[in-house]
């Protein structure tokens, strides 16, 4: 196990690349299960979440062949088995894609379900009832979600919630099955636009991805492509926040900041000085923070996936902010770590209260979860001395390089093997 020692105090300076979408990837590598020939998907974030992807696609039986650190080909021609296990699918969020994109390749699929997620219950109700309507029988036995269908057909289908993983899932089922597919009251995040790009691509017919409905005319097969991932919008939005926590001045290259409006427009709101140009936003903060509030929101709301950084700046703005979740049941498990620190912080529900303090105190903090645990680093930057965050394996999941990319910035950050008790008396 390792840790991340974190020595705060210092303004963020300088350059970072922002890589490859976590999001697209991971449900664009299911989809490439669709073609009938390989395909190169290029800029790929190199995190744990994708390696284990990849690994569950060679257990399926495509041909998995890496040609540098971004890129990889995959030969799908091979896949022969539909079941995605537990124990395949551990350590990895969005197994539910699997469901999507082996329904969609042989009319069968078999998965475990995804991980219960640390910022509430996390339902596929919504998924369910996409592929149900384009005509799959689905079961759930032994605690795997189990999908099966003599032939798929288009469908309208209303979403009751707007979900990503639901939009995403019925566009992998329907872009082959026969006819017109209509999902209403769609995702519309930036990654979901990538997917159809990708899709069309591959020689699918999807229009409206980005707007509220997404029409899908089922084709009958898919050819290979080659195709280069959106940069990832909440790996950029952590590191503009990190630069306006510290008051840095960053330039923030490899992003496009139409995708990261919401939290250009929340960071000016806070102070900063943000210069936007065709693909990189420069940040310069030289005040204290001041409060405000935001409520998270499907795109192009402000990202429920931001929400944990964006409330660790508010820890020290000019006075009383109000952070209000609008997507997830759940998710404010880090504010314990936060107030660890010095922070001020009340939640009633869906909302937390933050009274901005006059700086964060260094602690041994955890992290949570995924954007929970880099809020944690943000907080350590912010804190004058040394922060130690550990479980930073959900860190790991998402974000590519980034003691490197923190210390690139002239962050004191390293990482560190945890020595366990055990261990210790070995040693002695
Ligand atoms: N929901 C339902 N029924 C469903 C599906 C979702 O009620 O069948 C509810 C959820 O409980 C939640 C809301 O709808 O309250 C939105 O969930 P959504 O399906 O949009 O989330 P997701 O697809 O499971 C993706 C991202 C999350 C991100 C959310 C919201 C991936 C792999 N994950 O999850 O990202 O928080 O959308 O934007 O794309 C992260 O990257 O750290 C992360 C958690």
């Amino acid at each position: 196990m390792e840790k991340f020692v974190i020595k705060g105090g210092k303004a963020l300076k300088g350059e970072v690349h922002i890589s490859g979408a976590k999001n697209a990837a991971v449900a664009i590598l299911p989809a490439v299960m669709l073609a009938d020939s390989p395909c190169v998907i290029e800029n790929l974030p190199d995190i744990s979440d994708v390696s284990a992807i990849l690994n569950v696609m060679s257990s399926l039986g495509a041909d998995v062949k890496l040609v540098n650190k971004s890129s990889v080909r995959i030969d799908p021609k091979n896949v022969n088995s539909y079941i995605v296990t537990k124990e395949m699918a551990e350590g990895m969020r969005a197994s539910s894609y699997f469901l999507g994109a082996l329904l969609g390749r042989m009319n069968r699929a078999r998965v475990a379900p995804p991980g219960g997620c640390n910022f509430g219950v996390r339902p596929i109700d919504q998924h369910i009832k996409g592929f149900e309507a384009l005509g799959a029988e689905m079961t759930i036995d032994n605690g795997m979600v189990d999908g099966c269908a003599e032939i798929l057909r288009g469908a309208s289908i209303y979403l009751d919630v707007v979900s990503v993983g639901a939009t995403i899932n019925i566009m992998l089922a329907a872009v082959k099955a026969k006819g017109l597919t209509i999902i209403e009251n769609a995702a519309r995040e930036p990654h979901i636009v990538d997917l159809a790009n990708f899709l069309n691509s591959m020689g699918a017919d999807i229009m409206g991805a980005g707007t509220g409905i997404i029409k899908i005319r089922g084709v009958s097969s898919l050819r290979g492509t080659t195709y280069s991932i959106i940069p990832d919008q909440i790996e950029a939005g952590t590191y503009m926040a990190a630069a306006v926590a510290t008051g840095g001045d960053v330039l923030i290259n490899n992003v496009t900041p139409e995708h990261l409006d919401s939290i250009i427009a929340k960071l000016k709101e806070i102070g900063a000085e943000i210069i936007e140009y065709d693909e990189a936003v420069r940040v310069t903060m030289n005040k204290k923070p001041r409060k405000c509030k935001v409520k998270t929101l499907p795109h192009p709301g402000f990202p429920t996936d931001m929400q944990p950084q964006i409330a660790t700046v508010l820890s020290v703005a000019d006075g009383v902010s109000i952070v209000t979740e609008g997507v997830w049941d759940s998710r404010f498990r880090y504010v314990d770590q936060l107030t660890s620190m010095g922070a001020n912080i009340q939640v009633d529900g869906k909302m937390a209260v933050i009274t901005g303090v006059e700086a964060l105190t260094p602690a041994p903090v955890k992290a949570v979860d995924l954007r929970a645990g880099a809020a944690m680093i943000i907080a350590g930057l912010m804190a004058d001395g040394v922060t130690e965050v550990e479980d930073i394996i959900y860190i790991d999941r998402g974000y590519e390089k980034i003691v490197e990319k923190f210390s690139k910035l002239g962050a004191d950050i390293k990482r560190v093997p945890i020595i366990e008790e055990n261990q210790i008396n070995k040693l002695a």
